[in-house]
């Protein structure tokens, strides 16, 4: 009986994965697939990815052209190195490509079925996306929370003020991005629902940012599910189970929170007028779309906000700063700039960023260099596609490696080097349209964050370039600097950021 068992397992092993490979070849056989690395079966190609994938996908582009067909365990995966492939992509497919590929730790608590980014391109998705430009994103409506991002901003620079102070630093250097992120956290949170939730004062609100946190590392994990869905099951790394009760507490202190508000809007308080409000405040016709959000999508919303907007945000400002501390000379000219324009004795304030074009310039140079999503949000092919004369089968996943072709010398002068004076008096932007330059994607999924994004950076930069002088540690040069990459969620530095900060006179 034993050995009847061990017979059947083994033929299930054997067979099983053969079945898959005979199957899957003659599927693909049947397709004009673009060209690509010669891969392993069942593994395919991802031991050859190493562990900054966008950066070897990117030196595929020299042997097999601008668009590159490979495997990542038994998913089909297509990607676009260059401009002109970019922008027949958005431009002529956008459509057949606007869903995402969804990773196996965002289907907890049924997370892709409340999110914005991850929602199928349908009546949901366009829900979402309408409020978000019609009524959080707009420009009105950014300017009217000023006040919360300067507070915010305010409390970021005496928190790092504060830890300058303390001795044992002194010279070795403080890790800015820490406080930078807590700041931007911040930010959301009173755009949210008008709190701090970075406040030493709030359990609630502490437990909130650990789980966001977590959920974070969580999600910019590899994990062998997403290369072998047939595993999903046994989540071998444990990833799910962990992700299945930070993100059950995530969502159940913003629940707390969505609760404390319906409550006070029951009892007649005046209203905030923040997302959260908002989101309550949604009436949908009901007929081709939700006559209401439901406390679970209100609930996803919120924490997608962070997840999208907090890395992101922080991760830009880290790249920034660090080739600022590279490059002197574009340091001096930018702190230059802004202390011309501000002037000694004053706050930078949201409405000179307009007057700070070479400050612009630097940021749009970081994003170039350094896109904090190198892949943008990966898309999924809805149905079988032709796509530049390939057949591109159903469910292939999408990366547009934006690291790669901001770093292509077919489009930038001197791509590799730090040179903020290229966007002076040019037209390249990062709206979608310049498909040279997508930091922030193109097309339907484009971030619908851009406008806030944007802010944030340039006042969160701004504001610490006016207020500090910024130094590297003792020992450390501008030549010497680390520049090491590791890809999470976002792709950070390997080594976080440390610079000495030294108020500024006056
Ligand atoms: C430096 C700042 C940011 C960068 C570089 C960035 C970049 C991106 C990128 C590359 C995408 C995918 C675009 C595509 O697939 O074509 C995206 C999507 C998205 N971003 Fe951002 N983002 C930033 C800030 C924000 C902020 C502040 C928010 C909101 C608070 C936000 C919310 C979103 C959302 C909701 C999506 C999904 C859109 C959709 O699928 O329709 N982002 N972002």
């Amino acid at each position: 009986m034993e050995w009847e068992w061990s017979y059947v397992v083994w033929s299930v092993i054997i067979l099983v994965p053969t079945l898959i490979i005979v199957f899957s070849r003659k599927r693909s056989s049947s397709y004009n697939l673009p060209p690509g690395p010669p891969g392993l079966p069942i593994f395919g190609n991802m031991f050859d990815l190493g562990t900054l994938p966008y950066q070897t996908i990117a030196s595929f582009k020299h042997k097999y052209g601008p668009i590159v067909w490979f495997n990542i365990g038994s998913v089909k995966t297509m990607s676009i190195l260059s401009a002109k492939t970019a922008a027949d992509f958005f431009k002529n497919h956008d459509f057949a490509f606007a869903e995402r590929k969804i990773i196996d730790t965002m289907l907890v608590h049924d997370y892709n079925k409340g999110s914005l980014a991850l929602a199928p391109y349908g009546t949901y998705w366009r829900v979402l996306r309408r409020i978000c430009t019609v009524e959080m994103f707009v420009n009105k409506r950014i300017n009217e929370t000023v006040d919360i991002r300067r507070k915010c901003v305010h409390d970021m620079l005496q928190w790092i003020e504060d830890e300058a102070n303390v001795v044992e630093i002194k010279g070795s250097g403080t890790e800015v991005t820490r406080f930078v992120f807590l700041s931007t956290f911040n930010m959301l949170g009173n755009l949210m629902f008008s709190r701090d939730l970075v406040h030493p004062g709030s359990k609630k609100a502490s437990e909130f940012f650990t789980a966001m946190m977590r959920i974070m590392e969580w999600s910019g994990n590899p994990n062998v599910s997403d290369i072998f869905p047939c595993l999903r099951r046994f989540d071998l790394q444990g990833l799910n189970k962990k992700m299945q009760r930070d993100m059950g507490n995530a969502l159940e202190i913003a629940s707390t929170f969505v609760k404390e508000r319906m409550k006070e809007r029951e009892d007649g308080g005046e209203k905030k007028k923040d997302f959260l409000d908002v989101l309550l405040d949604f009436e949908g016709s009901g007929k081709d779309e939700p006559a209401k959000l439901t406390e679970h999508q209100i609930n996803i919303f919120i924490l997608e906000m962070f997840l999208a907007g907090s890395e992101t945000t922080s991760s830009s400002i880290e790249w920034t700063l660090t080739e600022l501390l590279r490059h002197p000379e574009a340091m001096a000219k930018v702190k230059a700039e802004i202390s011309e324009v501000v002037g000694k004795n004053k706050k930078l304030e949201e409405s000179d960023i307009d007057n700070l074009p070479y400050m612009q310039a630097v940021i749009k140079e970081a994003l170039r260099l350094h896109p904090p999503l190198p892949f943008l949000v990966p898309r999924r092919a809805i149905h079988d596609t032709k796509f530049m004369g390939y057949d591109i089968p159903e469910d292939t996943q999408v990366f547009v490696n934006v690291w790669s072709i901001g770093r292509d010398s077919e489009y930038w002068d001197d791509p590799l080097n730090f040179k903020p004076e290229r966007f002076l008096n040019s037209k390249i932007d990062f709206k979608g349209q310049c498909f040279e330059f997508l930091p922030f994607g193109a097309g339907r999924r484009m971030c619908v964050g851009l406008p806030l994004g944007n802010r944030m950076l340039h006042v969160v930069l701004g504001s610490l370039l006016h207020e500090f002088d910024w130094e590297l540690p003792e020992n450390v040069t501008p030549k010497s600097m680390d520049m090491k990459e590791r890809m999470g969620m976002t792709v950070r530095k390997f080594q976080p950021l440390k610079a000495v900060p030294r108020k500024t006179s006056g």
